[in-house]
């Protein structure tokens, strides 16, 4: 038997129990390896003689302590006589499961990571620095090689996953990999950790499947309307699976900042968002936050920032893919059809700040190396704000009533909190009829720990949901 493979024994005991009793949660774990080394297991070569049994039925209702034991060893006769040592029991029913520990009674979920780069190793660390209990990663994948764990689903060693991945990987094919999630009688959560559009168009097939996905990808959520409806219908419902899926993508938005579960409430709870208003790009932030600013300190022209932020790897490896606003554009399009509004990418209104003659430049270079041609339009943008004592910002709007949604250029005056904030921050702002002054979400908006931890924080939500 392989090391946290099933035996005929542990097989045999879930089998009964479940049948017999009903139960609402039953977790069997084989201890025997802790007992091997015993006076009384000296000579013995089973490796089933050790049990811990959870069980949680109402069957047990109204019986004592004594009496569940009996009823479970009432069942297990044939395994005790042929070798199966000792039971650690414990017998619960469904209203005096809340005595036990937190997390004790959250349900064993498989997580199957889509791309393992910088967010999805991150995620890994954190996972394993956790210990996170009863979640365990039993696949991973990158564009060209995969590898799943056992028909025990049990957990990938997370020591050493890239060598694994790399020496034991076989050749990538999501089909296979979601399948075997599917096969799983735990709930299992697909993470795309890409940034893939062909990826994001399998959730649908992954939620008929009852797989929930978990994803920091925008363009399942951002991209054709069609693909979010079909998300967002299939998202919580059985599908014919008997397995709910849910479909979380907090890390979309503002990465850890929880932009989204906040909206989704405000909705839920029946406030009437009016407008969402916010600097959704740490790039465009770190910039503007340096370039405009009314502290008086000269912090340099447009494109030597534009140079520093690049060079601190805060932008693409292509600036103008910041600049233009796209990125912009999708997170307002994800908050706009959360709060109502069927925004479309293509027809958004977005200011894209790249100079038009610098648009279609070939190369990342030559763009960075024409850009201070172009410093006398920024720097008299910032002169005509400052006389105003306004600061310029890059904005992200979702107008709900006035239909004014885009990506745009605007100042603000310093008394504002979009102007003084530091660093590549992200800063959200929902007016709404229960908070007309608005509710201000702030804080670090990029980087893989925060996009990890938003990911993280959205695989326990489902881990909490799944029956
Ligand atoms: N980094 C941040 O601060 C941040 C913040 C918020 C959101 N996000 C989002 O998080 C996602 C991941 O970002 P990242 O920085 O971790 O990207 P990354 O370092 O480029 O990693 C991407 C991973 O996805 C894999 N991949 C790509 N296409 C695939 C496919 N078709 N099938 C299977 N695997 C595929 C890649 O594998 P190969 O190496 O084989 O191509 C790689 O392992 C993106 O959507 C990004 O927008 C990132």
């Amino acid at each position: 038997m392989a090391p946290n493979e099933k035996g005929p024994v542990q097989l045999s005991i879930e089998q009964k129990v479940t049948e017999d009793m009903e139960p609402s949660f039953l977790e069997v774990v084989n201890e025997s390896h802790l007992h091997a080394h015993h006076a009384a297991m000296k000579g013995v070569t089973n490796k089933e003689t050790h049990f811990k049994l959870t069980v949680v039925s109402e069957k047990f209702q109204g019986k004592t302590l004594m009496q569940r034991h009996r009823m479970i060893y009432g069942l297990l006769g044939d395994e005790l006589q042929q070798g199966l040592h000792a039971l650690t029991l414990k017998t619960k029913t469904q209203t005096s499961k809340l005595s036990f520990p937190f997390l004790y009674f959250y349900n064993m979920v498989n997580i199957g990571i889509v791309g393992v780069g910088l967010v999805g190793s991150e995620l890994l660390v954190q996972l394993k620095a956790t210990g996170a209990k009863r979640l365990n990663v039993v696949g991973m994948t990158t564009s060209k090689k995969m590898v799943v764990s056992n028909t025990s689903y049990t957990s990938l060693d997370l020591t050493q996953w890239k060598t694994d991945l790399q020496e034991q990987g076989v050749e990538a094919n999501l089909g296979v990999f979601a399948k075997y999630l599917s096969d799983s009688p735990d709930h299992s959560i697909i993470v795309d950790c890409t940034a893939s559009d062909a990826v994001a168009e399998l959730y649908p097939s992954w939620l008929q499947l009852g797989l929930s996905v978990v994803t920091p990808n925008k363009k399942g959520f951002s991209g054709p309307l069609s693909l979010y409806r079909s998300i967002e219908s299939l998202a919580g419902n059985l599908n014919g699976t008997g397995k709910a899926p849910f479909a979380y993508y907090e890390s979309t938005v503002g990465a850890g900042l929880p932009v989204l579960n906040t909206l989704a409430d405000l909705v839920r709870t029946g406030d009437k968002v009016e407008k969402i208003e916010g600097i959704f790009s740490g790039t465009l932030s770190f910039l503007f936050n340096n370039f405009s600013s009314l502290s008086g300190e000269n912090k340099g022209t447009f494109s030597e920032n534009v140079k520093v932020a690049k060079e601190l790897g805060y932008t693409e490896p292509d600036p103008r893919d910041d600049l233009n606003g796209m990125d912009v554009a999708r997170k307002v399009t994800i908050c706009g059809r959360l709060a109502g509004v069927d925004l479309d990418l293509t027809t958004l209104p977005v200011e894209n700040i790249v100079p038009g003659p610098l648009q279609s430049v070939a190369s990342a270079d030559e763009f960075m190396a024409k850009l201070p041609e172009f410093d006398d339009h920024f720097a008299k943008l910032n002169e005509e704000a400052k006389k105003e004592n306004q600061v310029l910002r890059c904005v992200g709007l979702v107008d709900v009533k006035g239909g004014q949604s885009g990506v745009k250029l605007l100042r603000y005056p310093g008394s504002h909190p979009f102007a003084s904030l530091q660093g590549s921050d992200n800063i959200i702002k929902f007016t709404t009829e229960y908070f007309p002054n608005g509710l201000i979400i702030q804080g670090a908006g990029a980087g893989s720990a925060v996009t990890s931890f938003g990911i993280f924080s959205d695989i326990l939500k489902i881990q909490g949901r799944v029956e």
